[in-house]
């Protein structure tokens, strides 16, 4: 586990956080992430208006092998879990994985998901991905953030953003 000091920290994010790889048997952080998440952020994040994780997403979430399922998850001081973030190879592009990532409501802002990524983009790049791909509602404001750090639009589907970046780029932080 990952231990930050408040100089390693960005300015404002939460002192004392710690970042590991997500377990196997994580599916009760994964719960706790979601209950921290307003409905407005558990839309972002999976499109629809999920109210909770079901025992198959749970499985599915916590599939992680460190190569082809990378995922970091971040805990305060107390040890409760603040955030969530994962790249998943894409079966026809090896080079390539797609990203998700949740932090909870009262932690969002802080520059954690930035932190977060960040470290996944370092995993990544010594697994072989060079491309990190994610899809963004276009309503939110998102995707123009994550330009501002690195990303570009490579497309629309309907109401989602498609977005790129090379890994090396986001591993820079
Ligand atoms: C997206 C998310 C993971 C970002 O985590 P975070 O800790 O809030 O992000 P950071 O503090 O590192 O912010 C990074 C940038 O994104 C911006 N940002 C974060 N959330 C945003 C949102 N919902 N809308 C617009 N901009 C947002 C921040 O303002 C910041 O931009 P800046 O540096 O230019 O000021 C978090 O807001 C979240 O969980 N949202 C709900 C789920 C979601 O949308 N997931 C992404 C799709 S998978």
């Amino acid at each position: 586990m990952t231990v930050l000091s408040t100089a390693q920290t960005a300015a404002a994010e939460p002192t004392g956080v710690r970042i590991r790889s997500l377990h196997r048997n994580d599916g009760h952080v994964l719960d706790r992430i979601m209950a921290g998440m307003s409905s407005r952020s558990r839309y972002q994040r999976f499109h629809w208006q999920k109210p909770h994780l079901t025992e198959s997403d749970r499985r599915f979430l916590t599939d992680v092998d460190g190569r082809d399922h990378i995922a970091l998850v971040a805990f305060d001081g107390s040890g409760d879990p603040l955030g969530v973030a994962r790249a998943i190879r894409h079966k026809t592009d090896a080079r390539s994985a797609e990203v998700a990532a949740a932090v909870v409501d009262a932690s969002q802002r802080r520059g954690l998901g930035m932190d977060l990524v960040a470290r996944l983009a370092r995993k990544a790049a010594g697994a072989g991905i060079e491309r990190f791909v994610a899809h963004v509602l276009a309503e939110s404001g998102l995707s123009a953030a994550l330009v501002r750090h690195g990303w570009h639009v490579a497309g629309r589907e309907g109401t989602v953003n498609m977005l790129e970046a090379p890994v090396w780029r986001l591993a820079a932080g």
